[in-house]
């Protein structure tokens, strides 16, 4: 079956999956993207053709012609998302839905075949039922999927591909941070590079986007800090977002604001989810720009009292120290805030299914 909405996936069960002993061990300690499960799901575009040949197979290395496109031109995109263990055992995935459309968004800006929003998730479901043993019961360690797509045409032309292959693996994770889930993280304001310009590729989860980020990233370590904050590529006066999170500011008078949406930033799921549970429980949260001078000169004053990191591989993390090539400051007392620590929890609450999800985020897996 092609081009359609539904497509049959062959199960091919992993002949040779990890022992068990082995797998707890590797388990036990996962870090981040380190681990990998049994299985991979692969399905192939042609064009004029569509989707065909889904499958789920044994997690195995994938054959490429040195000249397939992705290799020279980086087309590619990704996606990723976890799935926990519910409280009533049960498997439990957050927003997938979300994660289709915006893998979608990002393969209309690359030039890239849509997948159906039911393709994508029915992907999902088969990896996490079949590698169901690999998903993690502790309250800090879930199993985050990661969905990609790249151009797989064997051609030296600038042009976009006629075929991809689409892939989904997962992988057991802990904490992003290696300091673990709620200790604060120092970020390092990059003066020298931006992330993303208006009318650019910011707004895609595109592979080019972190491989550009690297060498900030890598500037960032270099000053003792643990991530990077990029400020807008036209006036290098606005926060943006970090390399692979979004941001909020939380104000003396309990005030929330975030970056708006503008291209240049991830549309982060977590980042709308805070958003719309804010306003739910009564909160403001203001899209708008903030300033670099602004942050300093409001954590310096008190009036602001929290900053925090948010996205799925690091769920909401309390931002401490910020470095900049003139200086440093300190987010209130370095500690995690109140307001973080609260919308951490809420959050995790229901990705595990422990609280009413009134929102319909929750998604299901036996
Ligand atoms: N910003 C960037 C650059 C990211 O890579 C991510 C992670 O996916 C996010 C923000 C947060 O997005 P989400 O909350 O959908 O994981
Ligand atoms: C995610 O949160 O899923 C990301 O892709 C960001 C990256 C830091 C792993």
């Amino acid at each position: 079956m092609s081009g359609g909405d539904k497509l049959d996936f062959e199960v091919r069960p992993n002949p040779q999956p990890v022992a068990a002993a082995e797998r707890a061990a590797l388990m036990a300690n996962p870090g981040f993207g380190r681990v990998f499960t049994d299985h991979m799901v692969t399905i192939r575009y042609a064009e004029g053709k569509g989707w065909y040949d889904a499958r789920v197979e044994a997690r195995a290395p994938i054959p490429m012609d040195p000249a397939s496109a992705v290799l020279h031109y980086a087309q590619e995109i990704f996606e990723g998302l976890k799935a926990y263990s519910a409280a009533d055992g049960s498997v439990t995935m957050f927003r997938p839905d979300a994660n289709a459309a915006r893998f979608n968004e990002s393969a209309r800006r690359m030039a890239m075949p849509e997948l159906p929003e039911a393709v994508f998730i029915d992907s999902l479901r088969h990896l996490v039922e079949i590698d169901r043993a690999w998903l993690p019961t502790s309250e800090e360690a879930s199993l985050y999927l990661r969905p990609f797509m790249f151009a797989s045409e064997v051609f030296l032309g600038v042009r976009p591909s006629n075929e991809y292959l689409y892939a989904v693996i997962g992988s057991p994770v802990g904490s992003y941070f290696a300091r673990g889930g709620v200790q604060p993280v120092d970020v390092w304001v990059s003066p020298t590079y931006t992330r993303a310009a208006p009318g650019g590729t910011g707004e895609a989860k595109f592979g080019g986007n972190y491989a550009s980020s690297l060498v900030a990233q890598a500037e960032a370590i270099e000053h003792g800090c643990d991530q990077v904050v990029f400020l807008d590529a036209v006036q290098r006066r606005y926060v943006d977002e970090l390399g692979g999170m979004n941001i909020f500011f939380v104000y003396d008078d309990g005030t929330l604001v975030t970056p708006p949406l503008g291209g240049t930033i991830l549309r982060g799921i977590t980042r709308e989810s805070l958003i719309t549970l804010v306003r739910q429980s009564g909160g403001t949260v203001l899209e708008q720009p903030v300033a670099f001078d602004d942050w300093r000169a409001d954590a310096a004053s008190g009036r602001l009292r929290e900053v925090f990191a948010c996205g799925t591989a690091a769920v909401i993390t309390p931002i401490g120290q910020v470095r900049y090539p003139d200086g440093e400051f300190t987010i209130a007392d370095g500690n995690p805030g109140e307001v973080t620590t609260r919308l951490r929890q809420t959050l995790v609450d229901i990705q595990r299914g422990r609280v009413e999800d009134t929102n319909g985020w929750i998604h299901r897996i036996g």
